[in-house]
């Protein structure tokens, strides 16, 4: 097929859309074709490699199950997930930034009081938490609701335990009148994405790595006020520059300053050291 030939077969293609009814997936599909084709045209795609590609899509389809999403986790690690975020939650200065909700998070968990422990058993080194929530004009959100979700400190989540789901690390909690929050739970552990699929093998055949930054995820909402599906990231990670996800950023990273046994913010004798970690976050009205 000469040049003008290939050119002349994405154009028929593109033309069999005409008949759409729906202009906006006539939009999507006409740019995904195009893209595409030119891929094949840009790189000359063998036989064996499309042939590698649509077997590699079988096997992400086959690894899904109720409880795994690779087609997510490969959109993950090809930093889709997140360009599709910062298409449509763009960063603004002055606001608590959005990132990847990743594939742990349980829907309905209970809330608990302020100040609640939320290791539930989990191992890892004590960390307090604290904050405010106020809008982007510094004034205080109250009853803002953190549904909060961690690994434990060897980065592994309650979900990923063999056996009957036993809720750990995960909690709703409101803040004050004051816009404040506070709470117990460990500090998370850096850990890998699964790598036990056909996503992890092709980060392998990279040469990538699957570490992620510890981190505590959260969604942060207020009525009258953006929802955000964020993480606190731990800034001393050696991961926060180099995410396997790229969800990390330097305006989500928080100092967890270690402090030796002694009273810890709540008022509670530690034995042992812990951490404190303190981060404010300022919610967008909705329009
Ligand atoms: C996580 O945050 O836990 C995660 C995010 C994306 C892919 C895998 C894990
Ligand atoms: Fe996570």
């Amino acid at each position: 097929m000469s040049n003008a030939a290939e050119i002349a077969l994405t154009q028929t293609v593109l033309s069999r859309l005409g008949e759409c009814g729906d202009p906006r997936l006539k939009t999507v599909m006409t740019s995904l074709i195009t893209h595409l084709h030119d891929f094949v045209r840009d790189v000359r795609l063998t036989d064996q490699e499309w042939m590698q590609a649509i077997q590699f899509l079988t096997e992400v389809g086959k690894t899904c199950t109720p409880q795994r999403q690779e087609f997510i986790l490969l959109s993950d690690t090809l930093g889709i997930s997140t360009l599709v975020l910062e298409v449509n939650h763009p960063s603004v200065e002055g606001s608590l930034e959005a990132t990847v909700l990743g594939p742990f998070y349980v829907e309905g968990v209970a809330e608990r009081p302020l100040g609640a422990d939320l290791t539930d058993g989990m191992e890892g080194e004590p960390t307090f938490y604290s904050g405010r929530v106020s809008d982007t004009e510094g004034r205080p959100i109250a009853e803002a609701v953190l549904d909060i979700w961690s690994s434990d400190g060897i980065g592994a989540y309650d979900v990923q335990r063999a056996g009957p789901f036993v809720s750990a690390g995960r909690a709703k909690i409101k803040t004050d009148a004051d816009g404040r929050y506070w709470f117990r739970s460990i500090k998370p552990a850096d850990y890998p994405v699964p790598t036990d699929g056909p996503a992890g093998a092709l980060l392998r055949l990279l040469g990538r790595e699957a570490n992620r930054p510890g981190h505590l995820h959260l969604i942060v909402s207020a009525p009258n006020h953006e929802e955000v599906v964020t993480q606190l990231f731990v800034a001393d990670s050696v991961y926060l520059n180099r995410d396997a996800v790229f969800g990390a950023k330097d305006a989500l990273a928080g100092r967890f300053a270690r402090h030796a046994p002694g009273v810890a913010p709540t008022g509670e004798m530690m034995t042992q050291p812990f951490y404190t970690v303190e981060f404010d976050m300022r919610l967008r009205r909705s329009a």
